[in-house]
């Protein structure tokens, strides 16, 4: 009988000391459009230059996971280049290596849910996502991206829109998908 009021004791306790934990993280899960898997560098560099991206246009990756792309656009394009990024530690990573970078006075790294950003200053849009991701994105892009927005998707595409280009690369023998969309303008 002691053995068990224990047993049940210890049960409760873990249950009160984890249920915050887990409720937190179970909700950045369910907000969790894709899981941390980062572009290829040069998949990067096709993607910015396929939308033309220069010092005239702001970048938001929606999803950015370690800045790569951020850092890309404002090093080596002299873009402004805003990050969108659910998870606090690759929030941090990303600004650390925007800082590490030199481009901390053209980036900017938002720790939220992409769904609740405002992408209206966007005139480039790069994803990487997942299939349902880009379904559940769309009418956020349709609804606040300006006519002539590039939105640029590594490996799936958007369904419903009809892409401007598709390009192929290779990179370790693994072949990458870009596909390139431009908002049209509003009816
Ligand atoms: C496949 S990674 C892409 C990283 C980077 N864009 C790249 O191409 O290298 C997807 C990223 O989206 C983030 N993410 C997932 N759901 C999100 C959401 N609802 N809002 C913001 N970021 C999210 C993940 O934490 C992850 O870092």
């Amino acid at each position: 009988m002691k053995i068990f009021i224990q047993t049940i004791a210890i049960a409760l306790f873990a249950l009160l000391v984890c249920a915050p934990a887990y409720s937190q993280h179970g909700q950045d899960m369910k907000k969790s459009l894709a899981p941390y898997v980062t572009s290829p560098h040069n998949v990067v560099e096709r993607m910015l230059e396929l939308c033309g991206v220069d010092g005239s246009k702001t970048v938001y990756d929606l999803g950015c996971g370690d800045g790569r792309i951020l850092v890309a656009a404002a090093k080596k394009h002299g873009a402004h280049a805003v990050g969108v990024e659910l998870s606090p530690k690759w929030a941090q990573v990303a600004t650390d290596s925007a800082v590490a970078a030199g481009v901390q006075d053209r980036v900017r790294v938002l720790q939220q849910d992409m769904m609740d950003a405002d992408l209206s200053g966007a005139d480039v849009v790069t994803l990487y996502l997942i299939s349902e991701a880009n379904v559940r994105l769309r009418p956020k892009l349709e609804k606040e991206l300006r006519p002539g927005a590039c939105v640029v998707s590594h490996d799936f595409e958007i369904e419903g829109w009809k892409p401007r280009k598709v390009e192929k690369i290779m990179v370790y023998q693994r072949p990458h998908s870009i596909y390139v969309y431009r908002i049209s303008a509003k009816k």
